[in-house]
């Protein structure tokens, strides 16, 4: 699958979105011809309102810029209301079950969108609700995230089938874990430079079954590399672990020698938010900031795209 094409006949029906590994070649191909289409429609007059009518909810346990904003857009966008519920706001926040949650809500609702820690919470409410639900970050994935970077990457090299990205740093967080399932499902050789502490899991990395290279070694991973990816060192629930990470990761930035020892024309990407002088550099960052701030619009137009398959 290259991510290129255009003639899908019947893609299989997604009822929800938890991971990029439960996600087929063809979905992923209808994703990226849809986000096409929402992007270069978007504000002319005849925009398809697949939401009209229909209510979601993003029920959000960890702050949020981009996803927050793009989906309360991107569901506005497509004719329907969304209602912003903080975990702290409602019961589940002081005990009340998953289950229950999905139970009440699908009786309410037509889809619902969540940021929160454990894989579990989604997996538990789309097994007890039944409405579409979609993962909006957990400790274990983001899949939106990845599915809107490899829509950039399409835009920008036109196919991905073998070409070289390669992830530094915090290599065991959500975001380089479903990178390693969108590289598999797209063909794309993977490299994870990070060190031991901060490696995939054996689990992860078997369970993608790819193309997949884990090292230590930054100037073997970034050699011939097509993309440079890069994540915070401190993700959302790992505070306390700050000083230690800062500490471990700071060998694995994203520097211009490390640019050096990269393909010309090289893609540096990252999914934001920055830490300018952590993982990346103010030199790095401000020239590829066009890459990193497209992967961001991505967000709203890939999203658009992935609500539209599962709205009901
Ligand atoms: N990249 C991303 O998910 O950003 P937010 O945390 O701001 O949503
Ligand atoms: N790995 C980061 C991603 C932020 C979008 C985190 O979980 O905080």
């Amino acid at each position: 699958m290259d991510g290129t094409c255009d003639e899908i006949d019947d893609p299989r029906i997604m009822k929800h979105l938890l991971t990029v590994e439960q996600l087929s070649g063809p979905e992923i191909a209808e994703i990226f011809k849809l986000a096409r289409e929402f992007k270069k429609g978007r504000g002319k007059a005849k925009q398809k309102q697949p939401l009209k009518g229909q209510t979601w909810a993003l029920i959000f346990n960890k702050a949020s810029t981009r996803t927050r904003v793009s989906f309360e857009v991107g569901i506005r966008e497509l004719g329907g209301s969304s209602l912003y519920l903080s975990t702290n706001d409602i019961q589940m926040g002081r005990g009340e079950t998953v289950a229950d949650t999905a139970r009440v809500l699908s009786r309410y609702i037509h889809g619902v969108v969540i940021r929160t820690y454990a894989q579990s919470d989604v997996e538990q409410f789309a097994e007890a609700g039944t409405i579409p639900v979609i993962n909006a970050l957990t400790d274990d994935e983001h899949p939106c995230q990845i599915l809107a970077d490899l829509f950039t990457l399409v835009e920008k090299r036109g196919t991905l089938k073998g070409k070289k990205v390669v992830f530094f740093g915090d290599g065991a967080c959500n975001v380089c874990n479903s990178w390693l399932f969108g590289a598999a499902k797209t063909d794309m050789e993977i490299w994870v430079a990070a060190p031991k502490q901060f490696q995939p899991g054996k689990e992860w990395v078997k369970r993608a079954g790819g193309n997949i290279h884990v090292t230590e070694d930054v100037s073997l991973a970034a050699k011939n590399a097509d993309v440079l990816y890069t994540d915070v060192w401190v993700s959302m629930g790992k505070e306390a672990e700050a000083v230690d990470r800062l500490k471990i990761l700071a060998p694995y930035q994203v520097n211009a020698a490390l640019l050096k020892q990269a393909k010309p024309g090289v893609l540096v990407m990252h999914c934001l938010p920055a830490y300018i002088g952590k993982e990346i550099t103010a030199d790095v960052f401000q020239a590829h900031q066009k890459t990193i701030f497209d992967q961001a619009e991505n967000r709203l137009h890939v999203q658009k795209a992935i609500i539209t398959l599962l709205a009901k």
